[in-house]
């Protein structure tokens, strides 16, 4: 056996070590857990004059993070508007009807995908596929725009795991946004995401989903 497969081995096993220590500790979620993150969470279209800090901001990517993504390509780029300089920029660029709510959060995320994220699959994977990628700039851009979507949503998830309300948004210029936040970049943006406490008196009425059977199928 080489070092090389060595470490492997023992980081595997660590990894087993690791899940089987959460599995005795957490058999699933409870009723209060499901309700935040998904039965009883909501959209909010308005905001609490509470601010969400630096440290929040930190700690919700240190849990979205871990979401998984393709080969771990994580093509997610964020950019967090929490200034007034900074929204004042994004006034202009969004939908007449998500602005006057996102000048009142107190961050508003832009979630970006970089369609050449390929050049970090040599640290990011356990080896170099960037070969897949970089002649294939269509591939790489359904594979970051998938992805990237993905990890949108683990940012949701995160936020309302830590007690943050979401906005996500996609009635936005994303070409004047690209040129206004990611401008010299390989960087597009996909959606935005209004972060903070929201206002109970600005949410809608919950509006219908799909029963299991109208959309679902085992088989
Ligand atoms: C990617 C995405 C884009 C959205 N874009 C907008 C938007 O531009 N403006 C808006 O008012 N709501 C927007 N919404 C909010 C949705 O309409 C809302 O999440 C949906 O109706 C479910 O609401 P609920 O979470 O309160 O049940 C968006 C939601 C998502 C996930």
């Amino acid at each position: 056996m080489t070092d090389q497969d060595d470490a492997t081995r023992k980081a595997a096993d660590l990894a087993a070590a690791r899940i089987e220590d959460v599995r005795r500790r957490i058999g699933q979620l409870d009723d209060d857990a499901l309700d935040l993150l998904f039965r009883e969470a909501r959209t909010h279209n308005g905001w609490l004059d509470k601010g969400v800090s630096e440290d929040q901001l930190h700690q919700l990517y240190d849990i979205m993070k871990m979401g998984p993504t393709s080969m771990n390509m994580w093509p997610a780029r964020l950019i967090f508007v929490t200034t007034p300089e900074g929204k004042e920029r994004l006034k202009p660029l969004l939908m007449e009807g998500n602005r006057e709510k996102t000048m009142s959060a107190p961050v508003c995320a832009i979630i970006g995908y970089d369609v050449e994220f390929w050049r970090h699959m040599h640290r990011l994977f356990i080896r170099d596929t960037s070969g897949m990628f970089k002649d294939n700039p269509a591939h790489a851009e359904t594979q970051a725009f998938r992805n990237g979507t993905l990890q949108g949503a683990y940012l949701i998830l995160a936020a309302r795991a830590l007690g943050l309300d979401c906005g996500p948004m996609s009635g936005f210029d994303n070409a004047a946004v690209d040129k206004e936040f990611f401008a010299g970049t390989t960087v597009k943006s996909n959606f935005l995401c209004a972060l903070g406490y929201g206002d109970t008196s600005k949410v809608f009425g919950r509006l219908d989903r799909f029963a299991f059977d109208e959309v679902c199928q085992i088989v």
